[in-house]
């Protein structure tokens, strides 16, 4: 049995080791491509603007700054993104389906987002709405904890701008929804206080987060193993044991997964059905499960 579990977990790591190594290399191999081939396309871009009458100047670079980030943000994703998410964004890279094993034995797969569908998980807008840009652009410079989905901070602003915008391609969603308004999370400064962790754990057991995550918060309540997503994959609660949430770990981040939910995932949002300082409270007793003692006091 102990033996078997070793075998498998080695046979992860090589699974992992060879992905990582050929990602690196299709990395390098496109930088390379890259390298000989953009500094002339953008060149004549320049060219171009430059000729152009003065009246129309200020329109034409505008125009010819969009088509420079379209192909930017292509360019890069090519490099970076589709060996996960795939040439057409359906999630379907080459790297596959990325399988990981826990402490507890349980295997959890790692599916890479299909970006077609229009559903994002890590917003600070209320359920249903689409992701702000600002929110795409943090996603694309933080990365997400967990999913191997690594971060863009060797990538310039620009650069990461222009991802955001070609990620937009892949949903008609954008085209076609105003923005909503951003959710603001400002911190009272009792959280993390005994008080606080004691109202929390309260709204915890009122509002049947239990039922998925577990009293002790270990991710294995009643319904952990019956819940699918919306892109038909397996997922289970977070257990907050295990450290690094994927939105980020403050107590901001906490307390807007609450608030906006993580749509697609089965973590509903709670912004209708508790007051901001009841979430507020319930961010001060997940603290506490998370052992953050830097916030407790
Ligand atoms: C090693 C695989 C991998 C690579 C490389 C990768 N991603 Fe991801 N990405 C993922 C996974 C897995 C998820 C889903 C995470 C989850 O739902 O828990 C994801 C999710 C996302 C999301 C959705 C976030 C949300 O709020 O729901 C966006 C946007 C995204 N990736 C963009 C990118 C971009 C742009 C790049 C390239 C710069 C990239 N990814 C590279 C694996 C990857
Ligand atoms: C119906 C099941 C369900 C209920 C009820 C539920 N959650 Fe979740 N929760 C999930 C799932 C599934 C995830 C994992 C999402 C993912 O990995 O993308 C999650 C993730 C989380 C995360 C981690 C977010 C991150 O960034 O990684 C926190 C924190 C959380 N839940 C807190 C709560 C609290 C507190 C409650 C009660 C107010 C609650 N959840 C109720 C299913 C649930």
């Amino acid at each position: 049995m102990l033996v078997n579990k070793k075998r498998s977990l080695q046979y992860i790591f090589y699974i992992i080791t060879a992905l990582i190594s050929l990602m690196l290399f299709s990395l390098a191999s496109a930088e390379d491509a890259a390298k000989t081939t953009a500094p002339d396309a953008s060149k004549t871009t320049v060219t171009d603007a430059a000729s152009a009458p003065d009246a129309a100047k200020a329109v034409v670079q505008d125009d010819t700054n969009k088509e420079a980030q379209a192909a930017l943000g292509k360019k890069l994703f090519g490099e970076r993104c589709v060996v996960c998410h795939g040439a057409n964004g359906n999630g379907k890279g080459p790297a596959g389906v990325i399988k990981v094993m826990e402490k507890s034995g349980r295997v959890l797969d790692i599916h890479p987002r299909d970006l077609t569908s229009g559903t994002f998980k890590f917003r600070t807008v209320s359920t249903g709405c689409l992701p702000l840009d600002e929110d795409l652009l943090r996603i694309i410079t933080d990365g997400i904890a967990k999913s191997f989905m690594p971060d863009g901070k060797m990538l310039t602003l620009d650069e990461r701008k222009a991802l955001v915008t070609y990620v937009k391609t892949f949903s008609s969603r954008f085209g076609a929804e105003d923005p909503c308004k951003q959710i603001v999370a400002k911190m009272p400064r009792w959280v993390g206080s005994k008080n606080s962790v004691t109202k929390g754990e309260a709204i915890y057991k009122r509002m049947k987060c239990p039922d998925c995550h577990g009293n002790e918060g270990t991710g294995n309540g009643p319904k952990s193993n019956e819940i699918v997503d919306d892109w038909g994959n397996k997922i289970y609660p977070f257990n907050f044991r295990t450290g690094n949430l994927k939105r980020g770990s403050t107590p901001e981040n906490v307390f807007l997964t609450f608030t906006s939910g993580l749509d697609g995932s089965g973590m509903p949002s709670y912004e209708d059905s508790l007051k901001e300082d009841e979430r507020w409270n319930l961010v001060s007793f997940t603290l506490k499960l998370m052992n953050k003692t830097e916030y407790l006091k």
